[in-house]
């Protein structure tokens, strides 16, 4: 069970970091948030004055960032160079940047080594675009998570709300289509379901309900191996 490589994919507010965090809590694993180190990433580029089109640039930053994750109190903290970048890479201008960077050849390059490091020596919970399809080809568990636009809409609007952020549901609809677009449809290790996932559609379902689905999942898997 401790070697069990769990590869959450889907677009964006489907819920993904959500689950993946409470799937890894009860079966004991490490959750690996991949979205936040391309997140990092943009963060570290924006903050240093770096325009996305500096491709150079941009891959020498990745190169040398060191990013870590620290759990505490049930909450996951991420730290790019030390800096505990937690709540800033969750901004809009990171959000609306990250999917220009994540595209560049040497920053996916970087983090997959870095995310494939991570999942050596220990079992996992990882979610992001590609772990299925290209960063862990052979997790064992492959699940590819996702709801309607509206619904993952309503539910990026409903938790900024909560942040005591109030934002127009029709533009935040829109930039979740544009980055579902731009995450789909680029050239290295695009968001695709792998051949072998699972998936599971979220409209509808609680957050339990969806956790038990994949714990079963899980729990079928490691009961047959
Ligand atoms: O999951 P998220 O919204 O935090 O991800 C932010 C962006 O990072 C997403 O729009 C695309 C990119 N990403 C990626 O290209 N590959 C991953 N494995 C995870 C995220």
């Amino acid at each position: 069970m401790t070697h069990l490589r769990v590869a959450i994919d889907g677009p964006a507010g489907a819920g993904k970091s959500t689950v993946a965090k409470k799937v890894a809590e009860k079966l004991g694993l490490i959750y690996i948030d991949t979205g936040a180190m391309y997140r990092a990433v943009t963060w570290k580029a924006i903050k240093s004055g770096i325009p996305p089109t500096d491709e150079k640039k941009i891959t020498q930053l990745a190169s040398s960032i060191h990013i870590s994750f620290q759990s505490s109190d049930n909450q996951q903290k991420v730290y790019a160079d030390g800096v505990d970048v937690t709540e800033q890479i969750r901004s809009a201008e990171v959000t609306g940047n990250v999917s220009k960077i994540s595209a560049i050849p040497g920053v996916r390059a970087r983090l997959v080594e870095l995310q494939r490091e991570m999942a050596q020596t220990r079992g996992v919970v990882m979610d992001g675009r590609d772990i299925g399809t290209f960063v862990l080809p052979d997790a064992e568990v492959k699940i590819f998570l996702t709801a309607s636009l509206e619904e993952r809409a309503r539910r990026r609007t409903e938790e900024l709300s909560n942040k005591g952020i109030q934002a127009d549901p029709v533009e935040i609809l829109k930039s979740i289509a544009r980055r579902d677009e731009m995450d789909s449809t680029r050239d290295l290790a695009p968001l695709k379901k792998a051949d072998d996932a699972r998936i599971i559609d979220t409209t509808g379902l609680s957050i339990p309900e969806v956790v038990d689905r994949i714990v079963t999942i899980c729990h079928d898997y490691i009961g047959t191996n």
